[in-house]
């Protein structure tokens, strides 16, 4: 592991270093958050900013207790450096329904593959 993958793989206040696997390489990524005050969360946008998805398909997803997800996929769209992003879903309340939340992720799955193909 070298320093800039350890720089990068550092939470968000910087306390514990966490390594990942170097992002490059895959044909798809898919990106997901809790929301928090309306955004991803820290560690998640540090994840998105300091790496490159050019080469990558990305899809985003973020789980809430509010009904308007849209801002913070926003935010996260804004954040992500990608060759296309393909996809983006927000799971509301996803533990409360789970049956429900379990449909919504195959159907989100299956766009995100057929979205990937053309
Ligand atoms: C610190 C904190 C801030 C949050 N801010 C928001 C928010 O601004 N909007 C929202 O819809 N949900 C907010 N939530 C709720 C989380 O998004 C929600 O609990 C989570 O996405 C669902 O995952 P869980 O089932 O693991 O809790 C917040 C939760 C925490 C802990």
């Amino acid at each position: 592991m070298n320093q800039q993958s350890i720089k990068n793989s550092s939470r968000a206040n910087n306390r514990v270093c966490i390594p990942f696997k170097p992002i490059e390489g895959y044909y798809l990524v898919v990106i997901g958050s809790p929301v928090w005050a309306g955004k991803s969360t820290p560690a998640i946008r540090k994840f998105m900013v300091t790496n490159d998805f050019k080469e990558s398909d990305v899809s985003l997803f973020v789980t809430s207790d509010g009904n308007k997800p849209e801002k913070s996929l926003g935010n996260m769209k804004a954040a992500v450096i990608a060759k296309r992003i393909v996809s983006e879903y927000g799971f509301i309340r996803p533990m409360r329904e789970q049956e429900q939340s379990a449909q919504q992720v195959k159907t989100w799955c299956d766009e995100i593959s057929k979205s990937t193909k053309s």
